[in-house]
């Protein structure tokens, strides 16, 4: 096996791919460009998903980068020897050009070609999909892992939750996978443990998606009219491997971090497990925050959206680096590192480097006053808490006058052996917000003017007619961009590049109205904005870090305030009157319901 840096495996890979025919492309921003479902890039596909669903891509139908990624669902794992909140993902894809046959050679000789990484196929463990109703069990892939010299006892059939990819927000495009494991040589958990289990003794380095159906609003898998490949290599992961290193922190990419915090805590990276954790997330998130804030579409810190993902990172790794002692503005200092190691691959981060010290500084002070006054706060509620609980009340004023996001508490909590009632937190917070939420209605741009019936019947219905809208003209393309109602009408403004077509305005019409037919129930649940995020609600504003997400079941997901008919089948008949220019880019469009 080859010992690379992690500049060394990026060159490698890349080369590998470009001379099998890839041309290379440079990594996307961070912030996807056309899809509002998801907050932040989270897979190299991300950024190619309208040329998986068929349209051109400049560069050719076959192509290889490394693309910056975030995932921050895993946060509360960072720290452990392979999760990460940012990571870079190399990636090649066949765009309707090579399938399965190639994919999977081509990964085979590129993890043991003694030219590339040369890992022993020992060590290499396979999954492919078991197939379900519907959906074929992939044994071409099996197959094709045994053509090319792999022990079958090292191939695993397993189900949807392991081997399918996509799509990577609420619709698009998806398919079952072939996932390659490195056996690290732990002992195994148990007799069932097996490449998939978390336990540590299989890591996965690479996943080949073959991406052959497009989700659509209603839950359906539709053949794609082109077979794609969509292949994901960790890259930290990866290095790790070849290294030999216990974690993705023991790699060459956070030497120059790592020693950053040393030189800035005086403590080392090894001394107690505590600390070894510390120095992980630290260095994890201050990496997250500086190439978020570093971007070509750069993010700041705020309350909404991914300014408020920012905010909770820095704030995370600021309380961290309190805990080892750091002096004030020891972050920036980090992120100096950060860019150090990164700028030479990702010149935004040089380019932007006065702006990512500065927000961060700035974060770090308005951070540390609330949260000195927080952590003199939180000693008198821990002498208070009855039967070591924190009420959500408590909570509540813990976030609302300290700004101790609900995970901090969490977090803290844990740490004296003391729980919180999230719920009571969750339910204080929407009151709260139902307060403030009466006197800023009016100020929610095209917001509802009143909530008869007829008005909650129509918003419904705009609802349903954004998810037709997205689906027929291709989610990426649609984004909400105003909405107005009145008894008579509803009128609903999103971008969209041309004038959509009489035939288009048909099928969103039978959409809604097929919704409506279908008379689905409109719930309504109340989660964290990220979750909501995750389960792919879609939404342009959100009231705080707790919102209201309706579904009306396949069809529609969305970010809301309310309020909502109960079932779609009381809306009855849906009618698009007209659709016009209202500004460059944007489109309106007024209906009604009869
Ligand atoms: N899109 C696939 C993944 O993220 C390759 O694993």
């Amino acid at each position: 096996m080859k010992n690379l840096t992690t500049q060394e495996l990026r060159e490698l890979y890349l080369r590998f791919f470009r001379e099998r025919g890839h041309a290379i492309i440079s990594s996307a921003s961070l912030v996807p460009e056309n899809d509002p479902t998801a907050l932040f890039t989270m897979a190299g596909m991300h950024p190619l998903v309208p040329y998986l669903l068929g349209a051109k891509h400049p560069a050719g139908n076959r192509l290889a980068d490394v693309q910056k990624c975030v995932r921050t669902g895993d946060i509360d794992e960072v720290g452990d020897a392979s999760h990460c909140t940012f990571f870079e993902m190399l990636g090649n894809w066949s765009l309707g050009d090579y399938f399965k046959q190639e994919a999977i050679a081509w990964s085979w000789e590129f993890l043991t070609g003694s030219e590339w990484l040369g890992i022993d196929k020992d060590r290499l463990y396979f999954t492919c999909f078991a197939g379900e109703e519907g959906l074929p069990r992939d044994t071409e892939a099996h197959d094709r892992w045994v053509e090319m010299g792999v022990d079958p006892s090292h191939i695993f059939y397993l189900g949807r939750e392991h081997n399918w990819w996509g799509p990577a927000g609420q619709t698009g495009p998806c398919g079952p996978d072939t996932e390659m494991f490195i056996d690290t040589g732990k002992e195994p958990c148990g007799e069932n443990c097996f490449p998939g289990c978390h336990c540590g003794k299989y890591l996965e380095i690479w996943n080949d998606v073959f991406m052959q159906y497009n989700k659509t609003a209603d839950g359906k898998y539709e053949p794609l009219a082109q077979k794609n490949v969509d292949t994901g290599m960790g890259l930290e992961r990866t290095v790790a491997t070849l290294q030999g290193a216990a974690s993705v922190y023991d790699t060459d990419a956070f030497t120059g971090i790592l020693a950053e915090i040393t030189g800035l805590s005086g403590k080392h990276y090894g001394d107690s497990p505590e600390v070894t954790k510390a120095f992980r997330i630290i260095a994890d998130h201050m990496r997250t925050a500086t190439f978020m804030l570093g971007d070509q579409r750069g993010v700041t810190p705020s309350n909404v959206d991914q300014g408020y993902i920012l905010r909770r990172i820095i704030r995370r790794a600021l309380r961290y680096a309190m805990q080892l002692e750091m002096p004030e503005m020891s972050l920036s200092k980090v992120a100096c590192a950060v860019i150090s190691t990164y700028g030479s691959v990702y010149p935004e981060l040089c380019e932007n480097r006065e702006k990512i010290i500065s927000e961060l500084d700035k974060e770090e002070m308005r951070f540390q006053k609330t949260l000195r006054q927080g952590t003199k706060e939180f000693e008198r509620v821990k002498r208070n808490a009855a039967d070591g609980r924190i009420d959500g009340i408590t909570a509540f004023h813990l976030f609302d006058t300290f700004g101790f996001p609900i995970e901090f508490t969490e977090e803290l909590a844990r740490e004296n052996g003391l729980t919180v009632d999230v719920e009571g937190y969750r339910t204080a917070f929407a009151e709260h917000q139902a307060k403030s939420k009466a006197g800023a209605e009016q100020k929610f741009k095209g917001g509802l003017a009143d909530h008869s019936e007829i008005t909650t019947k129509l918003h419904s219905a705009t609802h349903l007619l954004q998810a037709g809208l997205r689906k027929v003209l291709n989610d990426e393309n649609v984004c909400q961009k105003g909405s107005n109602i009145t008894p008579e009408r509803l009128r609903f403004d999103f971008s969209f590049p041309r004038k959509v077509t009489p035939e288009e305005l048909r099928e969103v019409e039978k959409f809604v109205n097929d919704a409506i037919a279908a008379d689905v129930p409109i719930t309504c649940e109340e989660m964290p904005y990220e979750e909501a995020k995750a389960r792919g609600a879609i939404g342009l504003f959100t009231y705080g870090d707790i919102v209201k997400v309706y579904t009306m079941g396949e069809y529609s997901c969305e970010m809301c305030g309310g309020p909502h008919a109960s079932r779609t089948g009381e809306l009855g008949t849906f009618k698009i009157k007209k659709e016009e220019a209202s500004s460059s880019g944007v489109r309106r469009i007024k209906a009604v319901l009869e």
